[in-house]
């Protein structure tokens, strides 16, 4: 491959850095024509990045959390202001639909704009002595330089949670985003040079896993690490940061349920399913894969859902008109066209959609039908990620095989119920084996001021945002002032 400089590839000091080596390319999903090119960043471009970061730290360490603050909400100021142009950027580059875009970019500012205020609490605790005379408590501490690696998609709002969590705790940063996304990263970079961060606190290098991910994940000098994707990705990560004994924060796949009861608003219902399945074009970490619902309503379902899936129009996602739009690239869309395939030779159903859409506006893009199964719990399309448009709908008799259904899966991230039944619903809340329950509501659209995140293969029990999302990235250190004037001997003392 031809050596080729560019400029927006390499962000360490504050500064875009030239440099001549291989590059990449951003392409748009819909139509294939190229966005912007790109480095791909070398073990050495980290080390840089590192260094720069660690001198960094000391000064943004004893910066004070409410200005570290202020610098948020400027950002959250700035994506405001941007929010039409920096929308149509993410359905370009991501190929989600433009109310998506613009939505994740307003995911952006609630999260800057939460977070922005932790600058006046990071709090800890205070608790009596056993001793006289004496104080004792907690204080958040930044852990020190930091990395973070991001997903495709959703190439604002999931940086924008790790940076902003990791910027206000106090944290430098060594920055990587997706290979398919990194326009995005390099407006969120300028972005955060205009809200005026200092130099050095956030470098961003782009580049593949297998060099710019695993250098950082790597390198003893970066104390935690940060990631969102796939669950083997995400496997790698652990076991080799393991060995430095790294903190790790991990938000993987999922394979996530909406339950139908018979006692369900069904239209609403319904409505959520084709929400919560094609939405983002099923490319979201919450998207729902799985509709389990009881028999007696089974065939009303599946045929209102059929004729509300078959009129939905597929396209150029930046055509307001359109309902979802293209997956993100062609390995995704051969990954996604490979499950269909499986799903047919394991004798699932297919109900509709399943191909991939050619010719005309679709000739460039990397369009796939919404795709509705029906299927027998148990077989790997009711059990693996497929990160697409694809739904399987599994039937099931009562509660409880709904439930059993529903965690017979190696993931929990998101989970939903339909029902009218509070009895019912409470007890959805205790058994669904997932990081996050929804009540009458589909598997996505958390809202930032709250946990996210899942169980089992889908994580490691980090949250990111809400009220938990400094836990990923502070220390606690336990204080204890003794102003007794003598030695006190706790334990051994009467
Ligand atoms: C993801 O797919 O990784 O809850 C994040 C949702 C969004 C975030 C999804 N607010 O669907």
């Amino acid at each position: 491959m031809a050596l080729r400089s560019t400029w927006k590839s390499l962000y360490i000091d504050g500064h875009w850095i030239k440099s001549r080596k291989e590059t990449f390319e951003s392409k748009n999903p819909a139509n294939g024509a190229t966005l912007a090119t790109f480095v791909k960043g070398t073990e050495e471009d980290v080390i840089r990045a590192i260094d720069t970061a660690e001198k960094a730290f000391p000064k943004w360490k004893h910066f004070p959390a409410p200005k570290r603050g202020e610098i948020l909400l400027r950002a959250a100021e700035i994506l405001r202001e941007r929010k039409e142009e920096l929308g149509t950027l993410v359905t370009k580059e991501m190929g989600k639909i433009v109310s998506e875009g613009r939505g994740e970019v307003q995911e952006a500012i609630d999260f800057f704009e939460y977070i922005s205020g932790e600058g006046r609490r990071l709090l800890g605790e205070t608790t009596p002595s056993e001793l006289p005379n004496k104080f004792c408590m907690t204080v958040r501490q930044p852990i020190g330089v930091v990395g973070c690696i991001t997903p495709w998609n959703f190439p604002f709002a999931v940086p924008c949670w790790k940076l902003g969590a990791a910027l206000i705790s106090g944290n430098t940063i060594v920055y990587k985003p997706a290979t398919l996304t990194p326009l995005c990263a390099a407006k969120l970079m300028e972005i955060f040079e205009q809200a005026g961060l200092p130099p050095g606190v956030l470098n961003m290098v782009t580049g593949p896993a297998d060099t710019v991910g695993r250098a950082i994940v790597d390198h003893p000098k970066i104390k935690a690490v940060s990631f969102t994707g796939g669950v083997e990705a995400g496997r790698e990560i652990y076991s080799r940061a393991s060995k430095l004994l790294k903190r790790v924060g991990l938000e993987l796949g999922s394979k996530n349920p909406q339950i139908i009861m018979d006692d369900a608003n069904l239209d609403l219902a319904i409505e959520g399913a084709r929400f919560g399945a094609f939405g983002t074009a099923g490319q979201r970490c919450t998207a729902t894969s799985r509709l389990i619902v009881q028999e007696r309503v089974y065939e009303q379902i599946m045929r209102e859902l059929l004729s509300k899936t078959k009129n939905l129009k597929i396209g150029d996602p930046l055509n307001p008109s359109v309902d979802v739009g293209p997956v993100s690239s062609e390995e995704q869309q051969n990954k996604i066209l490979n499950y269909i395939q499986l799903g047919v030779e394991e004798g699932a159903k297919l109900m509709c959609g399943g191909k991939k859409l050619t010719g005309g506006q679709y000739e460039h893009g990397f369009f796939i039908e919404p795709t509705i199964f029906e299927a027998k719990h148990g077989i790997r399309i009711t059990k693996e990620e497929i990160f697409g448009p694809v739904l399987c709908v599994i039937k099931s008799r009562d509660y409880d095989e709904a439930v059993q259904i529903a965690n017979d899966v190696e993931y929990g991230l998101s989970s939903s119920i339909y029902t009218n039944d509070i009895n019912t619903a409470w007890r959805a809340i205790d058994d669904l084996e997932a990081g996050i329950t929804y009540i009458n509501a589909p598997t996505i659209g958390a809202e930032v001021h709250l946990p996210f995140g899942g169980i089992k293969d889908t994580g490691n029990g980090a949250r990111e945002a809400g009220t938990t999302a400094i836990h990923e990235f502070t220390e606690i250190k336990t204080v204890f002032v003794d102003y007794s004037g003598k030695l006190q001997k706790a334990q051994i003392q009467g």
